[in-house]
């Protein structure tokens, strides 16, 4: 039998089978959302007040309240003062943060970076809604390749010092969205100091996964301290939020970053917004405090049934498609919500498709890079945090299938 008959012969019986699972978007578990259910009556009739602030009522400021920028300041490293605290979208901060620095600049602008004709660098792989986000405000997108270290710093920084319109960087230190790498805190601290061409130049750090261990945790870096220590004080804007902590879309996004920079932002939130939701300020703050280890205790329970499934995906891909890389490379994350997978031939958008027809709903093809196009048609991001780990590993059985057909086809001889 030929390889390209094998591999139809296999991909067939998995095909027939009547398949319907879903690793397209990085979720929590129902298992997972059901850990904080608790949130759900973290507040009682009683439970008006917090900091000596009536929830109920507008007075409470805008940069959230101190309960809550103290508690994601320890989660981040950084003191009450250097956190603003908004409502459940980190993303949408993020969004917000670069607009007003189109509009007006950061500290250190002339003017709204939006006169300068921007461009952002982001690291591709990378996530899709950083690049939808970006191209929708305008910017212009420069990639560069992620390392084992994170981000390709040296790119960064032939790009950062030769060019005044490179206003930043956006990307995710901790546990990359897909590959699952972590900036070294050599690279961190080459980015906090680096000399740029832009006086206005930021680092826009999107920590969605930092306490996201899967094991033994990966050391993190703190850019606020890093930069304000290298003489950049304002340089640095980390987000984070709790997302993947609590539930998904229903908890709080944060901000961490110098105090001048926090008054800056509460010049222009409060322009808009008399303050954040302060009841569910109040209710993550109770919440979180009571859980056994906090949120480290919270994270360690996510953990037991995370990693199980990250341990599926290796354990399926290698036993399918060999280690060998004939096939493919992944990555094996030490923790979030993501690994990377590049297949040897240039046969991604094919194995997403096949896939799809047999039932398994995988990440497209290309959304990984800016514009939904891979160059080289190779990587598929991979998120099984979403199903059951028995679905997980059917679900690569059934990638790996594909991935095997798609490769045979590929090498079949062209006419
Ligand atoms: C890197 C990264 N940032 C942000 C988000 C979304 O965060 P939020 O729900 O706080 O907007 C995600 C979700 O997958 C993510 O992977």
């Amino acid at each position: 039998m030929t390889e390209l008959t094998a591999a139809r012969a296999a991909y067939g019986a998995l095909a027939s089978a009547g398949l319907k699972l879903n690793l397209q978007r990085g979720q929590p578990s129902d298992a997972d959302l059901d850990l904080s259910n608790d949130l759900l009556c973290a507040a009682g009739p009683s439970d008006t007040t917090l900091d000596g602030i009536d929830l109920r009522n507008y007075p409470g400021g805008v940069t959230g309240l101190p309960s809550a920028r103290a508690l994601f300041g320890r989660y981040l490293g950084v003191d009450a003062a250097n956190v603003v605290v908004w409502n459940n979208s980190s993303l949408e901060l993020q969004a917000l943060v670069l607009s007003f620095a189109l509009l007006h600049g950061v500290r250190g602008s002339q003017q709204g970076w939006v006169h300068e004709r921007p461009r952002m660098i982001v690291t591709v792989p990378g996530y899709d809604r950083h690049f939808l986000m970006l191209e929708t405000l305008g910017f212009e997108l420069v990639g560069v390749g992620m390392t084992a270290d994170g981000p390709d710093v040296d790119s960064i920084a032939t790009l950062a010092t030769s060019d005044p319109r490179v206003k930043g960087v956006l990307f995710v230190p901790t546990y990359a969205n897909p590959g699952g790498e972590t900036i070294s805190a050599e690279a961190a601290q080459r980015l906090a100091g680096m000399d740029t061409a832009a006086p206005d130049f930021a680092i826009f750090a999107d920590d969605a996964y930092r306490a996201h261990h899967l094991g033994e945790p990966v050391e993190t870096v703190n850019f606020v301290e890093l930069c304000a220590t290298a003489g950049h004080p304002d340089r640095a804007f980390v987000f984070g939020s709790t997302s993947k902590i609590t539930f998904a879309g229903a908890g709080l996004g944060f901000v961490a970053t110098s105090v001048d920079n926090v008054k800056m932002l509460a010049t222009y939130l409060g322009a808009q917004s008399i303050g954040p939701n302060k009841v569910e300020q109040a209710r993550h703050v109770r919440f979180l405090e009571a859980y056994p280890g906090g949120i480290d205790g919270l994270m360690r329970a996510h953990a037991a049934l995370v990693a199980p499934k990250f341990a599926a995906v290796d354990e399926a891909l290698a036993a399918e498609l060999g280690t060998d890389g004939s096939y493919a490379t992944w990555t094996t994350p030490r923790g979030g919500y993501f690994s990377s997978l590049f297949t040897t031939a240039p046969i991604a958008s094919r194995v997403v498709e096949l896939a799809d027809a047999a039932g398994v709903s995988l990440t497209p093809a290309g959304a990984t890079y800016p514009g939904g196009i891979d160059p080289e048609n190779r990587n598929i991001r991979l998120a099984p945090t979403r199903p059951p780990v028995a679905e997980v590993r059917t679900a690569m059985q059934v990638a790996a299938a594909c991935i095997r057909l798609a490769t045979a086809e590929y090498r079949l001889p062209r006419a």
